[in-house]
């Protein structure tokens, strides 16, 4: 098979409290890419979107982490690539991270599979890069590629542990039509934080550990609480304080805001409470003026996939 179209999911990284290390694939919402492998030297990106993508192919977040996996390969290769985005640049759900992800997953499948999805893991990262800063992580890529909850124990070398998710683990996400970049939102992090602060954010990393494993979904939601990031970040996303406390009356467990933002998540233990949760989050954003996109699902166990098998 030398062309393959690959679905790969939209995923919410930090889940509060786990910055850069954890991170969980929503169902339904995805970016879809098409690769074509060709005898030959070269990348070409075709946008088939109907958003704007850089148009160099050096600027295109998918170019770097296509190159890594051709260089681990060791042969050269013409790659064809069509981006059909799905998720908005700057959501906050992983966009970058959905057409890295799928990207690498299609080209491994059409070079007959040399790598496992855990590498595949590696090679996304580069486009992470590109995007943050300079910083690869992997709390996006590694769930969109793999589904279901994932943690990066380490980044060096790279661990990644695959968590259960409990039944009742249900999500619902807005993304409110502002534009937070990643990099902003990584560039007004402080450096260093003091000692008291970090216990509290290790505390809760654990916690929401346990409670996945216990399938506790209480207990990840008294653990969903950050204390490192959501301070600088928050300011992005209007009246995020009282979105959280509205969410909180329904029924939610927890409200964090979706990676760099602005999407906002919140845990409910139950698929008609997140359903109201989405709705409130709807009104809040309506009240201020912005349009939002609602989404609301379990968490998904599955990630990247083949669309033409
Ligand atoms: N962990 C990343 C962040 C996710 O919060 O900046 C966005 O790429």
């Amino acid at each position: 098979m030398n062309k393959v179209r690959v679905f790969a999911p939209a995923t919410v990284a930090n889940m509060g409290c786990g910055f850069d290390v954890m991170g969980m694939t929503l169902d339904g919402v995805g970016d879809v890419i098409s690769v074509e492998v060709l005898d030959g030297e070269g990348i070409s990106i075709i946008n088939n979107s109907g958003v704007e993508l850089p148009e160099d192919v050096d600027s295109n977040v998918v170019t770097p982490a296509v190159r890594a996996l051709l260089a681990a390969y060791g042969e050269c290769k013409k790659v064809l690539i069509t981006i059909e985005k799905k998720i908005a640049p700057g959501s906050g759900i992983g966009s970058s991270a959905a057409s890295s992800a799928a990207a690498v997953y299609a080209l491994n499948v059409a070079l007959g599979r040399p790598f496992s999805d855990e590498r595949l893991v590696e090679f996304a990262m580069e486009g992470e890069k590109l995007i943050s800063g300079g910083t690869p992580h992997a709390d996006n890529v590694g769930p969109s590629l793999l589904g279901g909850v994932v943690l990066l124990r380490s980044y060096e070398p790279l661990d990644i542990v695959r968590l259960p998710v409990p039944d009742n683990f249900c999500c619902s996400v807005a993304h409110p039509e502002i534009m937070v970049s990643t990099r902003m939102a990584r560039e007004v992090l402080p450096k260093e934080i003091p000692l008291r602060t970090a216990v509290k954010q290790w505390g809760n990393v654990a916690g929401l550990v346990a409670g996945l494993s216990l399938k506790d979904v209480y207990l990840v939601g008294r653990a969903m609480c950050d204390v490192v990031v959501e301070p600088y970040r928050k300011r992005f996303i209007p009246q995020f304080d009282e979105l959280r406390e509205k969410v909180l009356a329904v029924g939610a467990l927890a409200m964090n805001i979706s990676g760099a933002g602005p999407s906002v998540f919140a845990l409910s233990a139950d698929m008609k409470v997140a359903e109201r949760v989405g709705e409130v989050m709807r009104e809040h954003f309506a009240q201020l003026d912005v349009k939002s996109d609602i989404y609301v699902s379990k968490v998904s166990n599955q990630g990247a996939r083949v669309l033409n098998d």
